[in-house]
């Protein structure tokens, strides 16, 4: 890993959350924090990868020179940034759990209460991953996450598909230190020739380097 196996390597991270305004005060969110995404920027960067993390609203700094954040709020914002740094980016990961769906129409002020029920209705957002995919190059390589909470294997099997990952990084929240939040992870891996392969829980330092060993075998 001190290697500079990824010198001359430009790359596309996206990582964190993203947040739909519902209103001025108010959006929908989900748990991401970020660490995940940014340990795998890091571990490319030490590497010597010049990498652009597209990071939703994250506290985890990264201060290494060869990391450029862009940071954004929303899918749209997300899916705009990803776009710009993808035709340049051999390695595109795609760590981020955006919404897929926002407020369709965001309120200019802030709600006010009132003595019914409220209902917001939401329209789909863009899925930045299955959008890049479809234009996807051969010398490029894209890997995706699913985190299930069901069917794990069916549907993160669907999404490798359906996204033209070249493998998938399937998180369960059924393992205890998995997932979100948690400074650790264990996952499995399924690659699109078929093979699998699955960790142990490790630090999500550790969880990067596997991943990003795992892109370096294949390219
Ligand atoms: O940030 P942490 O707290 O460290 O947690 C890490 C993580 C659990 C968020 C991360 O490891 C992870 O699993 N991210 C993907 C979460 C997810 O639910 O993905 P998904 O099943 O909604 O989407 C599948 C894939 O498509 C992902 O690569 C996702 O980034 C991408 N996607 C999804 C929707 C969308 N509109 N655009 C996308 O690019």
């Amino acid at each position: 890993e001190a290697s500079n196996d990824l010198s001359g390597t430009t790359a596309l991270v996206t990582a964190g959350p993203t947040q739909e305004a519902i209103d001025p005060v108010r959006y929908i969110g989900n748990h991401s924090s970020g660490k995940m995404g940014v340990a795998i920027a890091e571990n490319m960067a030490k590497r010597g990868a010049k990498v652009n993390l597209v990071l939703g609203p994250s506290q985890e700094k990264n201060h290494h020179p060869n990391i450029t954040t862009i940071h954004v709020t929303s899918a749209q914002e997300m899916y705009e940034a990803a776009l710009q740094a993808h035709p340049d980016a051999k390695i595109n990961v795609f760590a981020a759990a955006v919404a897929d769906y926002a407020p369709a129409n965001p309120a200019k002020e802030k709600i006010k209460k009132s003595s019914n029920d409220l209902s917001i209705s939401l329209k789909k957002n863009i899925d930045i991953a299955a959008t890049l995919g479809e234009n996807k190059s051969n010398e490029q390589y894209h890997v995706g996450f699913a985190l299930e909470t069901d069917k794990e294997e069916e549907n993160a099997l669907a999404k490798l598909k359906k996204k033209n990952f070249d493998f998938i990084v399937l998180n369960s929240m059924k393992d205890e230190g998995a997932g979100f939040k948690h400074d650790t992870n264990k996952i499995t891996i399924y690659h699109k020739s078929g093979k699998q392969e699955t960790s142990p829980l490790l630090s999500k330092t550790d969880i990067a380097a596997l991943i990003v060993n795992t892109i370096v075998k294949d390219l």
